[in-house]
């Protein structure tokens, strides 16, 4: 089982990377490097407490195990976002934040002597695992090829412009870039005899979105003619992902070699939710850290929120059914899940569930975290 306790990290540092986000490294001491290991598209919940309560999110790491020295997780700033705020004007060199053990499944085994097309697709700060991931497999894997394809508003938006340019020069070989912006920025300039004003566009990459149509030519013009496999990441707005799915459907590309990454809900989308069981109660017998709990949830109660009520310590960090921290098992019974981005297909048919969406569908129901 996952270790889903809380650690006390250091801030090593926090750096602006754009004008709405920053890269906060953390420095792991000896003492806790084994729980802190991780795997490249894996994400940490951070936790901080507010007027006595307990506020949890989970960031996406975009550093790479392999390269980077320092734990680093991107946190772009939501408009009236309580912890990505805190996180921006607070945070600082030597701070101490409460930090659970990497977490994720947005990954796949790498090997140097595998010889495969990465695919990634990302939108604003879905960058951010793929950063890590795109670091980790041209490192790794030097018989394989990975293309980007990323979209941003403008120019100034791109998170880790610099540091894609220089990885694209050292990798040339391996590695595909491509932008594209929606709204880049427009230049004014006097025209003939300073007589009238002329609207320039100095961005010379691809202006729009990430839509189905260019999902199909990205792949048709950078997929490797030697028959070798593909796999493909996916992270950003539902817009992009919906779009990427899309194609990648009518490909007939297997489930089993896409991997996607959904961000966190606000809280507003959260309590727009619907719940999915008439049931008026339920009995739900629940195996957590090594103890037995019996919870009667009433109705339209998630099993997560049944354990909350009790005080007990259930493993959480989106509480949207976005990440995969609170992912337990039905021994018995059935249950139904909202929300349940973080699960793939067959996880669901093995019987892995998110207990922060997860509603009982039959009266008797008994899961486990130990999974
Ligand atoms: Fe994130 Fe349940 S807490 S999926």
């Amino acid at each position: 089982m996952a270790d889903t306790k809380f650690y006390s990290l250091e801030v090593k540092s926090v750096e602006k990377v754009t004008e709405d986000a920053v890269v906060v490294s953390f420095d792991i001491p000896a003492r806790h490097r084994d729980k802190f290991n991780y795997q490249h598209g894996q994400y940490l919940t951070l936790r901080f407490k507010f007027n006595d309560k307990d506020e949890r999110r989970a960031y996406s790491l975009c550093s790479s195990p392999r390269l980077d020295k320092y734990l680093q997780i991107g946190v772009k700033r939501i408009k009236g976002g309580l912890v990505s705020n805190h996180i921006h004007s607070t945070l600082k060199t030597g701070t101490i934040v409460e930090v659970m053990p990497p977490q994720g499944h947005f990954t796949s085994a790498l090997d140097s002597n595998q010889k495969k097309d990465y695919f990634l697709f990302g939108a604003g700060s879905g960058i951010t695992p793929l950063f890590s991931i795109l670091k980790s497999i041209v490192e790794e894997e030097p018989k394989s090829k990975v293309c980007l394809y990323y979209g941003n508003k403008n120019e100034d938006s791109i998170m880790f412009k610099s540091e894609l340019e220089h990885l694209e020069t050292k990798y040339k070989e391996q590695l595909v870039i491509k932008h594209i912006l929606s709204q880049p920025k427009v230049e004014m300039k006097k025209g003939f005899l300073g007589l009238f004003n002329k609207k320039i566009i100095n961005w010379r990459g691809d202006i729009g979105r990430i839509d189905a149509w260019r999902v199909r030519d990205f792949i048709n013009e950078n997929q490797s003619k030697d028959g070798r496999e593909v796999e493909y990441f996916m992270c950003g707005p539902t817009g992009m992902m919906d779009a990427v799915a899309e194609q990648l459907r009518e490909r007939h590309v297997d489930d089993k070699t896409v991997h996607r990454e959904s961000f966190g809900l606000d809280d507003d989308t959260k309590s727009k939710s619907t719940k999915t069981t008439d049931l008026k109660s339920a009995k739900v017998k629940v195996h957590l850290n090594g103890e037995v709990v019996n919870l009667d949830l009433e109705k339209g109660e998630t099993i997560l929120e049944g354990l909350m009520r009790l005080d007990k310590d259930p493993p959480f960090s989106c509480m949207g059914g976005a990440c995969s921290t609170c992912m337990a098992k039905i021994l018995r019974g059935e249950v139904a899940m909202e929300r349940c981005l973080a699960l793939d297909d067959s996880e669901v048919k093995n019987g892995y569930i998110l207990t922060c969406t997860a509603i009982p569908k039959t009266v008797e129901v008994e899961i486990t975290y130990a999974v």
